[in-house]
């Protein structure tokens, strides 16, 4: 039956954006090959989870995603960082193929195989590292939206001591420049404004003829965005270049993403992370002061094994030095295979949640402040969507990357310049003033407001 008809897949992504990005490309090579994306898993035969493994809980939500849908009779594909973790010889229940990080490529062509019969023999694919997806797809792809994410690299060889994505991801390796700008080219001639450039540690770019600095001057200089967005950025890695170029253009935005994971030196030393907490606070001021209006966002852990009240003390004090303006927050989650894993971790649960709680709240206060500073400025904002609040209202971000309630309901797409009137929770509160043409100038039209 199932040969007779377009076979109908649907995609589910977990984790970072790598893994968005990823599944932008899957989805279009096996549209490509004859298949037709469907907008729910029921009207689907093939499904797809794009998994992560950073965090115990995420890996458990893209693998019960698989098994729900495996009881329905569906045929079952794990794609991901989930699937790259697991070896010949580990069961995957739930789950009729696996594609490891760097196999994509053969997807559309196993896929059709299994379902003519020919299941392979190993069910997990490229869990080796060995193949790499840097085919023509990403230089065709259709935009779904005026936002894209762009990979720029792939893999990691930093090591941290508590992270899976070196194993799940390989060594790192530099897409080439001009693969780079020919994909962000693409995309610009299909209306795409404003473009993200992914990496584990952008910073660390190099193809063998230009560095990221280069890279990102290539592209402030070939395209016409309206904002490039990067993310993210080592703090041992930025460099003061980096800066400059994003100081000197219009397009590149200045918005830092500097995931500081722990304020503790000593902490830091156990997670390999390569600076202490003086040179962390050292970079961010360096950041301010090549780009005052800078936003700088960062990553935070608690409970990593061995912390004491001490060392978190350390965190809030760097929270409170470097004023971020927003903070992903989490609990360590050992990731079996890690060095991390294998440390003794003699801090019990409760204390871990206490320490989440009062860090959130730490790093909402200063949020807030860092937020009432935009009151009666000007800033440009990206419309997404509506308000999730009140529908009559609408929600977008502004250059550097935070999210406003914009007074009045706009189109998703529309580029406004709007004044700070409040700051709700942590949300500008937005007055358009000036709805603008995407390619004007943001700092030109600011001084005519
Ligand atoms: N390459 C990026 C991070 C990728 S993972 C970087 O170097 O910052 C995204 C975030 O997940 C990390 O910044 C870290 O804060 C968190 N994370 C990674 N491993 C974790 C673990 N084992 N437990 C809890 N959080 C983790
Ligand atoms: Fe993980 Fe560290 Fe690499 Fe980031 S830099 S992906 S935290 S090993
Ligand atoms: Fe998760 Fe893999 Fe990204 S582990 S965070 S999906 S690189």
């Amino acid at each position: 039956m199932i040969k007779t008809k377009k076979l109908k897949f649907y995609i589910r992504t977990f984790g970072c954006q790598m893994n968005v990005y990823d599944s932008r490309l899957v989805s279009e090579s096996l549209k490509l090959s004859g298949f037709e994306e469907v907008n729910t898993p029921e009207e689907a035969d093939v499904i797809l989870s794009n998994t992560c493994s950073v965090r115990q809980k995420a890996e458990e939500r893209g693998v019960k995603f698989l098994r729900d849908y495996k009881k329905q009779g569906k045929i079952t594909v794990m794609l991901g960082c989930v699937a790259q973790q697991h070896r010949r010889d580990q069961v995957l229940p739930g789950v009729d193929l696996a594609f490891g990080t760097r196999s994509y490529i053969l997807l559309p062509q196993y896929i059709m195989g299994y379902l003519n019969g020919n299941a392979p023999e190993n069910r997990i694919l490229g869990e080796d590292f060995g193949l790499l997806e840097l085919t023509d797809t990403p230089l065709k792809r259709r935009a779904t939206w005026i936002q894209e994410y762009v990979n720029i690299m792939q893999g990691c060889d930093n090591f941290c001591s508590y992270c899976i994505v070196p194993f799940t991801r390989g060594r790192e390796i530099s897409r080439p420049s001009e693969h780079i700008l020919k994909e962000l080219i693409n995309l610009q001639k299909q209306g795409v404004v404003e473009v993200t450039l992914l990496g584990q540690n952008v910073n660390s770019y190099f193809d063998g003829k230009r560095q990221f600095y280069q890279l990102l001057d290539l592209l402030d200089k070939e395209t016409e965005f309206l904002r490039i967005r990067f993310t993210t950025s080592h703090p041992r890695d930025l460099t003061y270049k980096v800066l400059r170029v994003i100081a000197d253009s219009t397009r590149i935005t200045d918005w830092i993403h500097l995931p500081l994971q722990a304020g503790s030196t000593r902490i830091l030393k156990k997670m390999r992370r390569g600076y202490t907490k003086e040179e962390y606070i050292e970079i961010a001021n360096m950041i301010r002061e090549v780009l005052p209006e800078a936003t700088i966002t960062t990553d935070i852990m608690v409970g990593f094994p061995g912390e004491t009240d001490e060392d978190f003390e350390d965190t809030l004090d760097v929270v409170r030095k470097v004023k971020f303006d927003h903070a992903f927050t989490f609990i360590y989650s050992p990731r079996p295979g890690t060095r991390a894993a294998k440390l003794k971790d003699d801090t019990s649960n409760e204390v871990k949640g206490k320490r989440l709680r009062i860090l959130i709240e730490e790093v909402n206060r200063i949020a807030h402040i860092q937020r009432t500073r935009m009151i009666s400025k000007f800033y440009d904002f990206l419309v997404e969507g509506e308000s999730r609040k009140d529908k009559s209202l609408s929600a977008g971000r502004n250059r550097g990357f935070i999210k406003g309630v914009i007074l009045g309901n706009y189109p998703p797409g529309t580029y406004l310049i709007g004044k700070v009137i409040d700051v709700k929770g942590l949300a500008p509160i937005v007055q358009p003033v000036k709805i603008i043409d995407k390619f004007e100038i943001y700092n030109e039209l600011t001084l005519s407001v």
